[in-house]
């Protein structure tokens, strides 16, 4: 068995974020979203793992590389432009042949992980098996509809939804679906879509299986899913201080703070993770907060974001809460008059001010 795993796309809702980096690459409690995709299939005991790659392949590579640090084998796969989810299978073939795959969306997280699942299509071997949840706004997702334990049906963000059943970014497939993406017509917003390849499959008398997923998921495409995976996450952290913490500082409850991170005059109040290199100076980190490696923090209070590599947090006078900084970004108090805003941000920037 194989895996696939999309690590392409346009990311236009996590613009200005997506502008210069894989949005599968932002970190959740320090951790990059695509890492926790191959560990759990990893887990599930598959080690043949192909990667399809956009406009961020290079990034990707440099971060994944040959997937040995894993203990699986990565083989990538270019798709030039972003043409849907079933598009992706249809560039996959010569990767997958006609072995039976998991496709995994790469901006997926699933707590649970999905050994279940794999096992599941081991054992019943059915020739499509798909992961649902139960969800409390089934109009926003695609939305499956079951007949006697079988998928009959599937429609993307139904006005009258048949369920409350929606997809999960997790699909298992034999070597029909083949067939089925290269069967399909691109949709209104020009993507060969995936849920039409496996209404395909169901019309065409083909087995379909659903695997309702029970644990915690998320799909991080947008800043406030991104900001409650890593809420869930951290959560599950225990304490393990390794930085270097002075005596005027307190970290309580499910603190991590990495090697070679200082934090001085500072509260850390958890579940919070402190990446290595960075400093935090004279400032209070709330719950929920991520800080990457070799970020400062000065006089500052943060609470329920993620701040990324290398940014510098100075004298801002107003906590910082749900907020997603990027890479060496810079929010500074200035120190001069007149008293002004002074702002160099990327397109699609958002700034709430108090
Ligand atoms: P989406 O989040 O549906 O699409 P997107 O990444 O283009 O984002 P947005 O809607 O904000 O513009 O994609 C789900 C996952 O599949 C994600 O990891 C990107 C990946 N993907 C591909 O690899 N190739 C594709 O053609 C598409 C559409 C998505």
């Amino acid at each position: 068995m194989k895996a696939l795993i999309l690590s392409g796309g346009r990311g236009t809702r996590l613009r200005p974020i997506t502008h210069t980096g894989a949005k599968q690459l932002i970190p959740v409690a320090n951790k990059p979203i695509l890492f926790y995709a191959i560990e759990a299939i990893r887990d599930a005991g598959i080690k043949d793992i192909g990667i399809v790659v956009g406009d961020t392949a290079q990034e990707v590579k440099e971060a994944v590389s040959d997937g040995s640090g894993f203990g699986v084998k990565v083989t990538y796969i270019q798709q030039d432009e972003p043409l849907g989810l079933a598009h992706a299978v249809l560039i996959s073939r010569d990767f997958l042949k006609d072995d039976e795959f998991v496709m995994y969306l790469g901006d997926n997280i699933i707590k649970s992980g999905i050994i279940n699942l794999v096992e599941q299509f081991r054992k019943e071997s059915p020739n499509s098996q798909i992961l649902l949840a139960h969800v409390k706004n089934p109009n926003q997702f695609g939305v499956a509809q079951l007949v006697d334990s079988r998928v009959v049906r599937l429609e993307e963000k139904p006005a009258t939804p048949p369920s409350d059943l929606a997809l999960v970014g997790v699909y298992m497939f034999d070597k029909n679906i083949h067939t089925a993406v290269r069967s399909i017509k691109p949709s209104n917003r020009g993507e060969l879509e995936i849920t039409d390849a496996i209404q395909w499959l169901i019309d065409n008398n083909l087995k379909v299986l659903p695997h309702i997923v029970t644990g915690w998921w998320k799909d991080t495409g947008k800043v406030e899913d991104l900001l409650e995976a890593n809420r869930m996450m951290l959560d599950t952290y225990e304490t393990d201080i390794k930085g270097d913490i002075d005596e005027h500082s307190k970290a309580d409850f499910k603190v991590v703070i990495e090697k070679g991170a200082v934090i001085k005059h500072s509260t850390i109040r958890g579940p919070a993770v402190i990446g290595s290199g960075a400093r935090i100076i004279n400032s209070y980190i709330g719950p929920f907060t991520s800080i990457s490696s070799g970020t400062q923090v000065i006089n500052s209070e943060i609470e329920h974001s993620i701040i990324l590599e290398d940014c510098l947090i100075e004298d801002v006078g107003v906590k910082i809460e749900d907020s997603l900084v990027g890479r060496n970004a810079e929010v500074k108090k200035l120190n001069e008059k007149p008293k002004v805003y002074r702002l160099l941000l990327g397109d699609n920037s958002k700034v709430g001010l108090p």
